[in-house]
This record gives C-alpha cells, sequence and structure tokens, in this order.
C-alpha cells in the first residue's frame, strides 16, 4: 500500500495540532475512558442500528455485534493510552481499521456521522462528571484523527485498483478526476 501510516499520522498530528499536552491529558483520564467504553458502545451501536443499510451490515455475520462492541471498547480505550504514545503500532492500527471499513464497503457517508456521535456522546459524559473542556478538545483531536485515517483508506484503495487495472499514472488519474470533477453539475 502506498500510504506509510506513520508518515501519515505525524502529517495529521501537525495538520490537527495535537500536542503533548493532549497526549498527557488523554493519558492522566485513560481509566475515566476506560469507565464509560461500554456505555459509549452501547450508544455507538444504538445509532448504527436504527439505519436499515447499516443494521443490515451489522448483523450479516453471525457474532459481529459482539465482536463489534469488544472492538469498539478496544479502540476508543487507544484513543487515551496511545498504545506506543501514538506511535507506529496506533498508526498501523488506525490504518488497519480503515481498510476494515474499505473492505466491507462502508463508506464515508456512514463513518462521518458515525464519528460525530461519538464526539457528541464523549462530549455528555464529560459533562455529566464535570471534566475540563480541554479534555473535550483533545478527543475531539484524536477523534478527528481516527477519521482521516478512515476516510483517507478509501482514497488510497481506491485510486490504487484503478492504477494498478489499468496502468495509467498517478498524474493521469488526477488530471481525469480533476476534469471530471469540472465537468460535473
Ligand atoms: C467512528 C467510526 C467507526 C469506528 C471508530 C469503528 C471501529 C471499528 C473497529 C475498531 C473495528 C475492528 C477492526 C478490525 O477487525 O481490525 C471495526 C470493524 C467493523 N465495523 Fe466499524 N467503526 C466505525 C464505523 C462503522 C460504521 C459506520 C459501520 C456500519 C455498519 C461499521 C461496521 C463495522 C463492521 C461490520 C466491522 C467488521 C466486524 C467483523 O466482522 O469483524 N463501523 N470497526
Amino acid at each position: 500500500m502506498v500510504l506509510d501510516p506513520q508518515a501519515f499520522m505525524a502529517t495529521m498530528e501537525k495538520r490537527i495540532s495535537f500536542s503533548d499536552s493532549d497526549k498527557a491529558l488523554l493519558k492522566e483520564n485513560a481509566a475515566w475512558g476506560k469507565s464509560i467504553a461500554l456505555q459509549m458502545a452501547e450508544v455507538f451501536y444504538a445509532y448504527l442500528a436504527r439505519d436499515p443499510e447499516m443494521y443490515e451490515i451489522l448483523n450479516a455475520k453471525e457474532g459481529r455485534m459482539h465482536r463489534l462492541n469488544e472492538t469498539f471498547i478496544e479502540w476508543f480505550g487507544e484513543m487515551f493510552t496511545g498504545m506506543d504514545n501514538w506511535g507506529s503500532a496506533y498508526a498501523a492500527r488506525r490504518w488497519r481499521i480503515g481498510l476494515v471499513h474499505v473492505q466491507i464497503g462502508i463508506g464515508p457517508q456512514h463513518v462521518v456521522p458515525a464519528m460525530a456521535t461519538v464526539v457528541n456522546e464523549v462530549g455528555k459524559h464529560l459533562k455529566s462528571a464535570g471534566l475540563t473542556e480541554d479534555l473535550r478538545e483533545s478527543l475531539g483531536r484524536i477523534c478527528m484523527i481516527d477519521l482521516a485515517f478512515i476516510e483517507q483508506a478509501y482514497v488510497e484503495v481506491s485510486s490504487q485498483a484503478v492504477l494498478r487495472e489499468t496502468g495509467w499514472t498517478e498524474g493521469l488519474f488526477k488530471r481525469m478526476i480533476s476534469t471530471g470533477a469540472a465537468g460535473m453539475k
């Protein structure tokens, strides 16, 4: 795959201004994150299941929902711990999550509002726990980095598939997209 997850992580950290103080604050609150992870998973999957298309995906395989609850809890906790201080293991894991969603055919139209649900719900928990606005901002930043990984996986997988199939150069492909977009209404 063309994308280097660690380099992408570094770019996103810079772009979003995800700083050392964000990391320290998230780590300090890792136990709190763990304590609300199950409730977060419940709200998240209840939200997804309200949509008939997503409900079908969630229940397409035996045991999928159960597995998902566990992977969500793990994913949520990792935002606070950073795994390896938001290093190469973190980036590789986020890239892998992106690829899994691309493979299943879950598009940006599903993922973006889903992440908004996470951000909103965590905001409610922060408020009721009397936690700081700073923590909300740090969480918002890492959620956006995680979201960027999933979205970028789409772009990378789609363009790589076209380039491989056709033998076109990246330059030609970009020009075609640009011309195509200009011609669309
Ligand atoms: C905030 C956005 C989302 C996050 C953070 C998230 C998180 C995850 C994680 C951590 C995994 C496990 C990946 C692995 O096996 O390595 C996963 C898999 C999966 N997710 Fe998501 N997800 C999101 C959005 C969605 C949406 C919108 C759907 C729509 C139905 C969805 C459905 C699935 C399915 C079906 C799997 C594979 C389950 C399996 O059979 O193992 N996810 N997700």
